[in-house]
């Protein structure tokens, strides 16, 4: 086996990049070879925007965690930097897990992670003990901190547990650094810890801002603490999650809330809950903000319960979502894809007022890499029962979006494509009701699909499984509706 040096992942990876070129999507970052899981720190530095992952390079499967590095000046063309981090410390010897990244005065980058350490009668479990680790360098080379961890099992008060105690977000306020991480507590489920420093190598712990009362799934993972719009924001990811109407599904889950940071108490009071996104496939959020004063979210483009499904002979795997700008209104969170997206169309066709019935294509709506805006809405008879929109199809392989106009309910169904395997093939969301009207912007690349409801009100991203050449796109609805259709081709 590869021995788990940094030394080792740059080399591998300088020699296999190229191999995935052929199946990377078009701008939807992908591992630079082998396997990707969560975002990490995703920040501004020295102007540019760099965005590191969970990475095993050696294969499509998880592994021993690295970091791999990628940086944009638009959010939608990458270069890829060499491996950060490798699992190569005795303080991270078991891997190198998600956190995040903050430019630091002095013009260094620095990366605050979750090492994952074995001690004595511990079995080779890759997830092992957990403490918070940092590295600091120049963009491209980081020094890990000779006193890793930076926040041990030590600084935990008792009760909570340091099997999982992981993800640290970094930020400063004044004159101090905080560190807000999950970990599981007494009565096993998940909660948000906050550490403070002046120094970033001393820190003490402040308090735990919030805990799951067995709600918000079980474990919490992957947390991320904003002000957005003169509110506070609190985002995380969990385990075993209970589904809850159309708001919450059943198993890994993506969560926001909204509410108030209070000072005096270090508790996070939550106001309203919503899912940040309902697909099939999104996970491990996190969020940065630009100079132009954006907030700007990018995710896994993926589940853990459907990471099975794939080809035998593929060279990467994992996707990052397209980055998204983030708005607060009404109390709700508005998601859109980043506005330099549209630098990238081409290609124009549109139409206006075309009364849909039977299932029916218009020429030149089609494609796997287009921006696809449809608003619907139903024909003055009131005959209108359903919509039907079939994308990415070749014949009887498609994935669906179908909205009822009575119930407000849009279902993203992709059940007819070419895996063999078992997989979560549909989710359903809830719009607001515009009397039978809805309006969807639909970024396809590829292999996955990122659904935009009513202005950016609802999200539903998911992986695709059709032929990745398969690009018919047909619309249909029970009784009488009317569309205008507007598809760029995306380009690069
Ligand atoms: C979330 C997660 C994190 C952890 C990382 C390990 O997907 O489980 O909690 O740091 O992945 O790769």
């Amino acid at each position: 086996m590869t021995a788990m040096t940094l030394e080792n992942a740059r080399a591998y990876e300088a020699e296999f990049k190229a191999s995935a070129d052929a199946e990377r999507p078009a701008f939807h970052l992908t591992p630079a070879i082998g396997w990707m899981n969560d975002p990490n720190g995703f920040s501004v530095y020295k102007g540019e925007y760099h965005l590191f992952y969970q990475y095993y390079p050696y294969a499509t499967t998880w592994g021993p965690m690295h970091w791999g590095h990628a940086k944009t000046k638009d959010f939608v063309t990458w270069e890829y930097l060499p491996c950060a981090l490798a699992p190569d410390t005795t303080a991270d010897e078991r891997g190198v897990f998600s956190g995040t990244a903050l430019e630091l005065e002095d013009g260094r980058q620095l990366l605050v992670y979750t090492g994952v350490y074995g001690r004595e009668n511990m079995p080779e479990d890759l997830h092992g003990y957990q403490h918070q680790c940092a590295a600091i360098g120049d963009g491209i080379n980081y020094e890990k901190m000779s006193v890793n961890p930076i926040i041990g099992a030590d600084k935990l008060p008792e009760g909570i547990s340091d099997i999982d105690f992981r993800d640290p977000k970094v930020f400063k306020s004044g004159d101090y650094y905080y560190v807000l991480a999950v970990a599981r507590v007494e009565d096993g489920t998940g909660s948000a810890v906050l550490f403070s420093s002046t120094d970033l190598e001393n820190w003490v712990f402040e308090s735990r801002i919030i805990s799951c009362e067995g709600r918000y799934g079980t474990m919490w993972e992957c947390p991320d603490f904003f002000a957005l719009d003169g509110t506070e924001c609190l985002t995380f990811c969990a385990h075993e999650t209970l589904p809850e109407g159309y708001e919450f599904h059943a198993g890994y889950g993506n969560f926001f809330f909204i509410g108030r940071y209070d000072i005096a108490s270090q508790t996070f009071e939550k106001d309203h809950v919503q899912a940040v996104d309902y697909g099939c496939d999104f996970y491990a959020q996190q969020t940065l903000e630009t100079e132009d004063g954006r907030r700007i979210l990018v995710a896994w483009m993926q589940n853990w319960n459907d990471v099975h499904v794939k080809g035998n002979d593929t060279k990467i795997f994992g996707a990052m979502t397209l980055p998204r700008e983030l708005r607060i209104k009404n109390n709700r969170l508005y998601q859109w894809p980043v506005r330099e997206i549209e630098n990238y169309r081409s290609n124009k066709v549109e139409y206006k007022d075309i009364a849909v019935n039977k299932e029916m294509s218009l020429e030149g709506i089609e494609g796997r890499v287009i921006d696809l805006n449809v608003s619907i809405r139903p024909d003055e008879d009131g005959s209108f029962r359903k919509f039907y929109l079939k994308l990415a199809r070749t014949g009887g392989q498609y994935a669906e979006i179908i909205f009822n106009p009575e119930t407000n309910v849009v279902k993203f169904d992709r059940t007819y494509g070419v895996s063999r395997y078992d997989y979560v093939t549909t989710r359903k969301f809830k719009v607001e009701d515009r009397d039978g009207a809805l309006d969807l912007r639909i970024l396809v690349d590829k292999n996955g699909v990122e659904i935009f409801a009513n202005g950016g009100a609802q999200a539903c991203t998911s992986k695709i499984y059709t032929p990745v050449d398969a690009g018919d796109i047909t619309f249909e609805s029970r009784g009488n509706c009317v569309i205008d259709v507007t598809k760029y081709d995306l380009c690069k």
